[in-house]
């Protein structure tokens, strides 16, 4: 047995001992340089150096383990092999090395260090297009290692090419990639009984619009997954009996009193549990935390735990459950890898109980209200049948009752959906958008209900107050979170902000500030707004002045994640109208206190 710390550290020392630097692993939530939301890929915060810009350490021979967020199957979590959050192994040459020494690697790696047979090895190689050359190259130097030439495919690009998808700018090239037999005992013609272990990119084209251009330096880009290569080192086919998750499930066992080997249905349940808890942990824990939220990452986030929530409930048990999972992937699994999450583990454990605690408060209700809408139109079609016997009957849940299971009940569409489908259903999803709107547009506050520093209610005044929300988040991002507003007055030819600050501000913190804005203006970002409870605007981090009373119903503007404040409007609906953004002064006001006057341009 080889257990994933174990695995983890050999990695790591084989190609520190290749002249390697251990980088260390990012944060999982993207910076949106690329517009995916997670980071999907080892590679995606190397992307800068892979295109030729130098790495800040100098070296050009890098390795880490790093954590990756893959959202698009979760409805596949459940079943053996679907994960949402995975580790990837990683090396990278920055136009060092390239393809000679880095098969000879991989191939030492498995045949050395783990004892792979290299008679049963398989490699698939890129059999060529109008893009990129077949590679002989790469299958010639495996010939040269000892793998059998029967052993080596050639494939095209839909197997043997990696890119990140949905992209352009992004590096990108043919890839090498490696197969062991599931089963060493049994001779099969590939790739039937066999697993893919891991590949080697050999990074050395740009993705543009219009094709693949070459890069000027040749690089490589090894991805080995560790939750996949340790489930074969042990010869395992179930990825959830990996010391990465059997004491998980040894806890939902113990819980809920079932078993995982004889029930497939609390089988299902605890991997979902399982998976969704986990991605749970590290989103929330991670450098760059978030929270569930009904927009974005956020939202992804929300969707995973409120499934996993409702998966708690299939199984029988209270979804406390799923912080005492939160507890064993903190401190026993994940504690030497993610030492932050340690760190942060009241916060993670509370978070996870918040959210679950404003779930189940409507779960109950929502799904006697999701009843109701099946049992409408069965009595519906039953009726319609009496008068037609051909008639076929509807199967589609209509879009108003699933936005209202959405707004009231707090139901993600997607669980609506997978719950629909359960019993042969379906949602009208464009229905649901067309609900969605409607209840935005309705619930867009008329100007003039906004009372804290506003002279006009014109439209430059309007622009101005939604750039007072820019800078205060701006401020925070780049002084320090506690900074907070003091108070804004605002004309129509300008805003005065003031906020808590010890000393002047410097001119490289005016510029940032200045930029900051101008990049989230240039994003056109939209302007939403939302009525919520007074726990959930302080769940969600909102900020403002929370004087309101427990159970008090709150006016909130978001600005796509990047500002979340409590307050009573107007707002222009996009930030792209507001122009340009200059800070004209900045001075002090009194004690602890700055003042900004800003223009827009
Ligand atoms: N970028 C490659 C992968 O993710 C290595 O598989």
């Amino acid at each position: 047995m080889i257990t994933s710390k174990e695995l983890r550290n050999k990695w790591l020392k084989f190609y520190e001992s290749k002249g390697h630097l251990n980088i260390g692993a990012v944060s999982l939530i993207g910076d949106g340089s690329t517009g995916v939301m997670f980071n999907v890929a080892g590679m995606q915060p190397l992307m800068p150096y892979l295109l030729g810009q130098p790495h800040p350490s100098g070296k050009k021979r890098l390795c880490n383990v790093q954590g990756c967020v893959r959202t698009v199957d979760i409805d596949s979590v459940g079943d053996a092999s679907h994960f949402t959050f995975f580790e990837m192994m990683g090396n990278w040459s920055l136009g060092d090395y390239f393809k000679k020494e880095k098969t000879a690697w991989t191939f030492e790696f498995l045949t050395e260090v783990f004892g792979l047979d290299k008679d049963k090895l398989c490699s698939t190689v890129f059999a060529g297009n109008e893009s990129a050359p077949r590679d002989d190259e790469t299958a010639d130097l495996l010939k040269s290692l000892g793998i059998r030439p029967e052993h080596i495919f050639y494939l095209p690009k839909a197997d043997n090419w990696w890119e990140l998808e949905g992209t352009v700018g992004t590096p990108c090239g043919p890839d090498n990639e490696w197969f062991y037999p599931m089963d060493e005992t049994v001779e099969t013609a590939f790739p039937e009984g066999y697993v893919e272990i891991g590949n080697d990119v050999y990074m050395q084209y740009k993705k543009t619009e219009t094709g693949y251009v070459p890069l000027e330096n040749k690089n490589v880009d090894t991805g080995f997954g560790l939750d996949r290569m340790l489930l074969f080192l042990n010869g395992l086919e179930d990825g959830y009996k990996t010391d990465l998750f059997l004491p998980v499930i040894e806890k939902l066992e113990e819980i809920s009193g079932k078993r995982y080997d004889e029930d497939a249905e609390a089988r299902k349940a605890m991997r979902i549990i399982a998976d969704h808890t986990r991605t749970a942990v590290m989103l929330i824990g991670d450098v760059n935390g978030i929270l569930p939220s009904n927009t974005g990452a956020g939202y992804i986030l929300r969707r995973l735990m409120r499934r996993a929530i409702r998966y708690c409930r299939k199984l029988g048990i209270a979804s406390a459950a799923m912080g005492e999972c939160a507890k064993i992937f903190i401190e026993r699994i994940y504690d030497e890898a993610y030492p932050l999450l340690r760190e942060k583990e009241g916060y993670i454990l509370s978070e996870i109980a918040n959210e679950a605690e404003r779930f189940e408060a409507t779960l109950e209700k929502g799904m006697k209200e999701f009843d109701k809408c099946i049992a409408g139109i069965v009595r519906k079609n039953e009726f319609m049948k009496k008068s037609d016997p051909s008639y076929r009957g509807e199967t589609v849940i209509g879009g108003k009752q699933a936005f209202r299971l959405y707004d009231t009940y707090g139901f993600p569409l997607e669980l609506t959906e997978e719950l629909a489908e359960e019993q042969g259903y379906s949602v009208d999803r464009a229905g649901f958008d067309a609900a969605f709107r409607e209840h935005q547009e309705k619930s867009k506050v008329p100007a003039g209900t906004f009372k804290g520093g506003l002279e006009s209610h014109s439209d430059m005044a309007i622009k101005y107050h939604t750039a007072t929300h820019l800078l205060n988040a701006a401020l925070k991002a780049v002084l320090s979170p506690d900074v907070n507003q003091r108070g804004s007055n605002i004309t129509d030819e300008r805003m005065r902000f003031d906020f808590n600050f010890e000393r002047a501000m410097t001119p490289e913190e005016i510029k940032a500030v200045e930029d900051l804005v101008n990049a989230k203006i240039e994003e056109d970002l939209p302007v939403v707004y939302r009525e919520m409870s007074l726990e959930e605007a302080r769940a969600e981090r909102f900020v403002g002045v929370f004087d309101s009373k427990y159970g008090d119903v709150v006016k909130t503007y978001s600005i796509g994640e990047f500002s979340k404040e409590m307050c009573g409007g107007p707002h222009v609906g996009h930030t792209g109208v507001l122009g340009h953004f200059r800070i004209v002064k900045e001075q002090s006001s009194s004690a602890g206190v700055r003042r900004i006057k800003a223009v827009l341009e």
